[in-house]
């Protein structure tokens, strides 16, 4: 069971949001930008150690709630322990996410299981945690953090393309209904950024950014009225320029992305 009595008692003021995967990168930068800018942030993952620290670094606006979300019932009792402790919650971002690379040579289900686990049913834990709130007081912002990596199928990149292919549709699918009921849905789509989950990469990483700069064009798209954040702009538009290219050239593009 998640320990949900970590946090040391809250202020009132401000709005509150609800990040996920903010022990570190990018969950992490926006946590402490928002934190900044007034909100009241609860933080989630696994490791309490980090969350606290992070709590220490501003222990009046920010409050630790530890939670593995792939666990369903946690999930649900965690957000339920935030809004008892700290009121309804005024913003969600869902950064719990992992990445792998996979090969076609070691096909192996299981690990697409775990990521599919993760990213998406994951991420289906935290906003059935929040929606009906969110719906019954009509009000409320929920942001999943995706990736352009949803946009096009990359060679090594399948399972979690297609984790993140789904929570696009997903998050499309949502954005009318919720809508009606007084509700925003946004989804992120940060191309390369700078953190323990690409430090491991081996490969070429195109326009890569620091973990600020994703936390600051996150922050900066919170206040449009924009459905999709995506960013840096030359990743977005060369993602969205493959996508829109025809199969043929499509491949012949991330043909070249083979490894030998
Ligand atoms: N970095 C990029 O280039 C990039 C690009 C596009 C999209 N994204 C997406 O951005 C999100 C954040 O990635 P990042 O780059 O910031 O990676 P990161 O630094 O590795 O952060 C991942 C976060 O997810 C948390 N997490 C992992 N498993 C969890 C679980 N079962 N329950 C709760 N929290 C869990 C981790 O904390 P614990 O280990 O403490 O649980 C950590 O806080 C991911 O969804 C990723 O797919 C990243």
């Amino acid at each position: 069971m998640t320990d949900t009595t970590l946090s040391s008692p809250p202020v009132q003021t401000g709005k509150l949001a609800w990040i996920t995967g903010a022990s570190s990168g990018i969950g992490r930068a926006v946590a402490i930008k928002l934190a900044r800018e007034g909100y009241r942030v609860a933080v989630s993952a696994r490791s309490a150690d980090k969350l606290m620290e992070l709590q220490a670094e501003m222990p009046d606006r920010i409050f630790a709630f530890p939670l593995d979300v792939t666990d369903r019932a946690a999930a649900s009792s965690v957000a339920n322990a935030i809004r008892a402790s700290l009121g309804p919650i005024d913003l969600a971002i869902f950064s719990a996410g992992s990445y792998k690379r996979d090969s076609v040579r070691r096909f192996n289900s299981g690990a697409f299981a775990e990521t599919l686990n993760l990213n998406v049913i994951g991420t289906a834990h935290t906003l059935e945690a929040v929606i009906p709130d969110m719906i019954a007081r009509r009000s409320g912002e929920i942001c999943v953090v995706a990736s352009v990596a949803g946009y096009v199928g990359l060679p090594g990149g399948g399972f979690y393309g297609a984790t993140k292919a789904a929570l696009n549709n997903l998050c499309e699918a949502l954005y009318p209904e919720l809508e009606r009921e007084g509700v925003r849905m946004r989804v992120i789509n940060p191309g390369f950024v700078d953190t323990p989950l690409t430090a491991k990469n081996d490969f070429p990483m195109p326009f890569l950014i620091s973990v600020d700069e994703a936390a600051e064009s996150i922050v900066d798209g919170l206040k449009t009225n924009k459905f999709e954040i995506i960013f840096p702009w030359k990743m977005a538009f060369a993602i969205k320029f493959l996508h829109a290219l025809p199969h043929r050239l499509r491949f012949a593009l991330t043909r070249k992305m083979l490894r030998k």
